[in-house]
C-alpha cells in the first residue's frame, strides 16, 4: 500500500484525488472514489447556489468520507480584466449579440433547434455564470455548507482561505506554472495541484512532465503538490510520485465512468479517441482548455474571428453546446474536455474499477516494476 503526506492532510487511504471536472465530477463520482479511499472532488464550476447545495447534500448522503468541491476563480475576471477593449477595438461585451448569432447560424446549418433560456441557465434568476458575482455566490455557500475540502480551479482562492480555514477546511489551488505556485504558496494553500499542458480543461503551457518537478522544487518543502495531467493509470501515477508528487489529481480516466455527468455520446468519444484526438481551444471557456476536437473547435479554428474572454464566450457557446447535446449531438459537436491520456481509456465501467485499477497499478509499478529495473 503506498501513503503519503496528503493521506495524513485529508484523511484518506490512498493518494489519488478525483479532479474536479466541471459537470463531469458528479456527487455520485465523487463518493464513489471517496468511498474507495480516494478524495472525490466535485465539478461545481458551473452550479449556481442552489444547485451547489443540491451537490453537496447529494455527495454526505452517499459517502461519510472527505470529499472536496472545485470551482473557477479567474484573477482576469475578479480584477474586471476581461472587460477592457479587445486589440481591435470593441469591448468584449458589445460582441456577445453578433458572436450569438454566428453561433446559431452554425446550428442551422447542423439542422439543430435552438435550446430555450432555462435548458441553457441551470439558475437564470442568478448572475451570469462566471462572472465577479457567480463566483462570490458560490463561496459563500461552500462557506456556509462547511464542506470539508475546497480546490480553485483557476486563480487563487487567497480571499476566502481565512473563513474555509475557520472552519477546519483544507484548500487546494490548481497551477499550470512555477510562478503561479510561488503565487498562492503564501495565501496559505494546503496543498497545490500542478497540471501540465496534456491535461483536460484549463490549460498549462508546461508539459507534466516537466512541470511537476518544477512545482515541487520550488514549493514542495513547505506544501505538498499533486501531480495532474495525462495521469490515466498506475504508471502514470508511479510516475508522478518518482518526480516528487505527494499524490495526483486524476480527472481525464474517470470521465468514461458510469458515475460521470456526461452524456452517452460524449462517453462514447472518450472510448474512440486516440492519444491524438484533443486540441487547445478558446471556443468554450474563452481560456485556453483541452478538448476533444469537434464541429464547435474547427467553427471557431476556421472563423475569422477570436473566440471572446471569460465569461463572454460562454454567453456564446452554451447556447449552441446546449442545443447540441439537446438534439442527441454531443459526440460530434460537443464531445467536451478531455485529456491526451484519453487513448489508454476502452470502455465505460464503475468508478469503483477504475480506481482498483489505479491502485493495483500504483502499488505494482512502484513494487514489480521497479525491482524488475533495478534487477
Ligand atoms: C471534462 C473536464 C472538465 C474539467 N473542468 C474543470 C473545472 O471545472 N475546474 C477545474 O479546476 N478543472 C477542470 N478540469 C481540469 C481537471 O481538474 C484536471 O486538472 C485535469 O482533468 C487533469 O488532467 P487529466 O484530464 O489528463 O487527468 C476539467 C477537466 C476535464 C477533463
Amino acid at each position: 500500500m503506498t501513503r503519503t503526506a496528503i493521506c495524513e492532510l485529508f484523511g484518506i487511504e490512498h493518494p489519488i484525488l478525483l479532479a474536479g471536472m466541471g459537470t463531469a465530477s458528479t456527487p455520485e463520482l465523487a463518493a464513489a472514489v471517496s468511498n474507495a479511499g480516494g478524495l472525490g472532488i466535485m465539478g461545481a464550476a458551473g452550479l449556481g447556489p442552489r444547485g451547489l447545495r443540491d451537490w453537496i447534500a447529494r455527495c454526505r448522503a452517499l459517502t461519510d468520507k472527505p470529499f472536496g468541491i472545485d470551482t473557477l476563480l479567474p484573477a482576469s475576471v475578479r480584477r474586471g480584466a476581461n472587460l477592457k477593449p479587445l486589440s481591435n477595438g470593441p469591448l468584449p461585451q458589445d460582441l456577445v449579440p453578433q458572436y450569438r448569432a454566428m453561433a446559431a447560424g452554425f446550428l442551422a446549418d447542423e439542422g439543430i433547434q435552438p435550446a430555450t433560456d432555462d435548458q441553457i441557465w441551470p439558475e437564470p434568476d442568478g448572475p451570469p455564470m462566471f462572472s465577479k458575482d457567480f463566483f462570490e455566490a458560490q463561496m459563500d455557500v461552500i462557506i456556509e455548507e462547511r464542506v470539508p475540502v475546497y480546490a480553485s480551479g483557476l486563480g487563487s482562492p487567497g480571499p476566502w482561505i481565512e473563513r474555509l480555514h475557520a472552519n477546519g477546511a483544507k484548500v487546494l489551488a490548481v497551477v499550470g506554472t512555477v510562478r503561479h505556485a510561488r503565487q498562492v504558496v503564501p495565501d496559505g494553500i494546503d496543498a497545490i495541484v500542478a497540471q501540465g499542458h496534456d491535461g483536460g480543461g484549463h490549460n498549462s503551457p508546461i508539459g507534466t512532465m516537466a512541470l511537476i518537478p518544477q512545482v515541487v522544487d520550488a514549493v514542495g518543502d513547505r506544501v505538498p503538490v499533486l501531480g495532474a495531467g495525462g495521469i490515466v493509470d498506475g504508471r502514470g501515477i508511479a510516475a508522478a510520485l518518482m518526480l516528487g508528487a505527494s499524490g495526483v489529481w486524476v480527472g481525464s480516466a474517470f470521465l468514461a465512468s458510469e458515475e460521470a455527468g456526461l452524456f452517452d455520446g460524449q462517453k462514447q468519444a472518450i472510448v474512440d479517441a486516440t492519444e491524438e484526438g484533443t486540441t487547445v481551444s478558446r471556443a468554450v471557456t474563452g481560456k485556453p482548455a483541452r478538448m476533444i476536437q469537434s464541429k464547435w473547435t474547427k467553427f471557431w479554428e476556421e472563423s475569422e474571428h477570436e473566440p471572446l474572454p471569460m465569461p463572454f464566450q460562454t454567453q456564446v457557446a452554451r447556447p449552441a453546446l446546449t442545443a447540441a447535446n439537446l438534439a442527441g449531438r454531443s459526440q460530434e459537436i460537443n464531445p467536451g474536455f478531455a485529456g491526451q491520456g484519453i487513448g489508454m481509456i476502452k470502455a465505460v465501467r464503475p468508478a469503483a474499477a477504475i480506481m482498483a485499477d489505479l491502485i493495483a497499478g500504483m502499488d505494482e509499478t512502484l513494487d514489480a516494476r521497479f525491482k524488475a529495473l533495478r534487477g
